[in-house]
């Protein structure tokens, strides 16, 4: 596919189909998106792919423990609250798919609901949890790193008929996930992707999120 063609078409997938992913197309679908940059070539992503008995009782866990008020912790330190522009644009996705899944605002059930499927990954088949080394703290070029990486796996997904979402409420609860997906006490759990074929029939699939105006962010300097 062509890469302009690809990268304006894929969008979070949020439903999606029970069928199983064969492992040799995760793994096609990973080594394809190895190619991302790295600073210094370091490529210092590491990927646990989960499905199955232990996905699930991820899903359980985090489940357990958001409905208990155990507050989410992450492997690093993380911003909770937006503010201005950037809240704007989160409240409009949200509204977005809010609107597609006929969800009112008053809808309080119908709201938790929809938060509560985010915990189970939205009951994707399968779970690609992204981590990189603990020594490599203060990681920012690390995860800096992590994203390309990320962003490449979920165009080379979207290339092969599989949907993805990219998705923090996932690993918000990161001792869970360590547990149940085996993760080593010397890796930190960046994101995980959320991954299967989409449900063709599942409203939210179908949203298009919206991007800003170039000149609203970008500054061209010495051109004239
Ligand atoms: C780091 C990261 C974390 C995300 N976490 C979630 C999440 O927890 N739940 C969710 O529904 N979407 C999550 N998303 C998906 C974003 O909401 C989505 O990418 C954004 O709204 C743009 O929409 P698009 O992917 O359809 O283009 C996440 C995306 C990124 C990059």
């Amino acid at each position: 596919m062509q890469f302009e063609k690809l990268i304006k078409a894929r969008r979070s997938i949020r439903g999606y189909r029970r069928d199983p992913v064969p492992v040799a197309v995760i793994d096609e679908i990973i080594e394809v998106a190895k190619w991302a940059p790295s600073s210094m070539n370091t490529q210092p992503w590491r990927v646990h792919v989960v499905t199955g008995a232990p996905l699930d009782r991820i899903r359980e866990g985090n489940t357990r423990n958001m409905v208990a008020g155990i507050p989410p912790r992450r492997d690093f330190p993380m911003k909770e609250a937006y503010e201005g522009m950037h809240r704007k644009r989160q409240v409009a996705v949200a509204v977005q798919l809010f609107e597609a899944m006929g969800i009112a605002r008053d809808d309080q059930a119908r709201r938790t609901d929809w938060v509560m499927r985010g915990f189970r990954q939205f009951d994707a088949p399968v779970s690609l949890v992204i981590t990189y080394a603990k020594y490599l703290e203060p990681a920012a070029i690390s995860q800096f790193d992590l994203g390309a990486f990320t962003h490449a796996i979920v165009l080379s997904a979207w290339e092969r008929g599989l949907g993805c979402v990219i998705n923090g409420q996932g690993i918000m609860q990161s001792s869970v996930v360590r547990e149940h997906a085996g993760i080593p006490d010397d890796e930190n759990i960046m994101i995980c992707i959320a991954m299967g074929y989409p449900d063709e029939d599942f409203v939210a699939n179908t949203v298009k999120s919206v991007r800003e105006d170039n000149q609203n962010f970008v500054r061209y300097v010495g051109f004239d």
